[in-house]
């Protein structure tokens, strides 16, 4: 499935219907270029969740927890992950209790280490915006998608009545 996020604006709405759908435990992949707008995106989610405070790129503690009311959500940026065995050493399991929301950028660095995730979503810069294709890997991210497309459709249903 793919979805425009025309302006930073948009990349961080779309964050926000992520975050309408998410269930415990989910993982989600974040794929891009440097600048993507893989942060924006995850700050667009946090936000909506009620978190106010900054929401700074983890590049070099790997990994930023957010405790919400009742999400506990990690944020990786595994950039500077020289080999995904750190990941073992930095307690990967904890992280992943299928309670904790996991929110993976650069998930590529820790390939044979990361499960599959519940959702891929990959981000292209065209134009002055960015295109995002979402791929669900699991039933669990494949409702989290669904959920998305709703809440877009229930957006353009109530702007066409209102
Ligand atoms: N949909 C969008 N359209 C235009 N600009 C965007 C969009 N989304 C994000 N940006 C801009 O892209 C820049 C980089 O965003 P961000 O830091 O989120 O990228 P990133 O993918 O996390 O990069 P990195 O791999 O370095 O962590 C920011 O200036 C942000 O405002
Ligand atoms: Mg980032």
């Amino acid at each position: 499935m793919e979805f425009r996020a025309a302006s930073e604006q948009e990349m961080e709405a779309f964050g926000a219907r992520l975050a309408r759908g998410l269930a415990p435990g989910l993982v989600i992949h974040l794929g891009g270029p440097l600048g993507a707008g893989k942060t924006t995106l995850v700050r667009g989610l946090l936000r909506s969740l009620g978190w106010a405070g900054a929401v700074k790129s983890p590049t070099y503690a790997l990994v930023e927890t957010y405790a919400l009311d009742d999400i506990l959500l990690h944020h990786f940026d595994l950039y500077r992950l020289s080999d995904p065995e750190e990941l073992e050493f930095m307690g990967l399991r904890d992280f992943l209790d299928g309670h904790a929301i996991c929110l993976i950028e650069w998930a590529e660095r820790g390939h044979g280490i990361l499960p599959e995730p519940d959702l891929r979503i990959g981000i292209r810069p065209l134009g002055t915006g960015r295109d995002l294709r979402c791929d669900p890997g699991t039933p669990a991210g494949a409702r989290l998608l669904a959920a998305v497309i709703e809440t877009l459709a229930a957006d353009r249903d109530g702007r066409g009545a209102g």
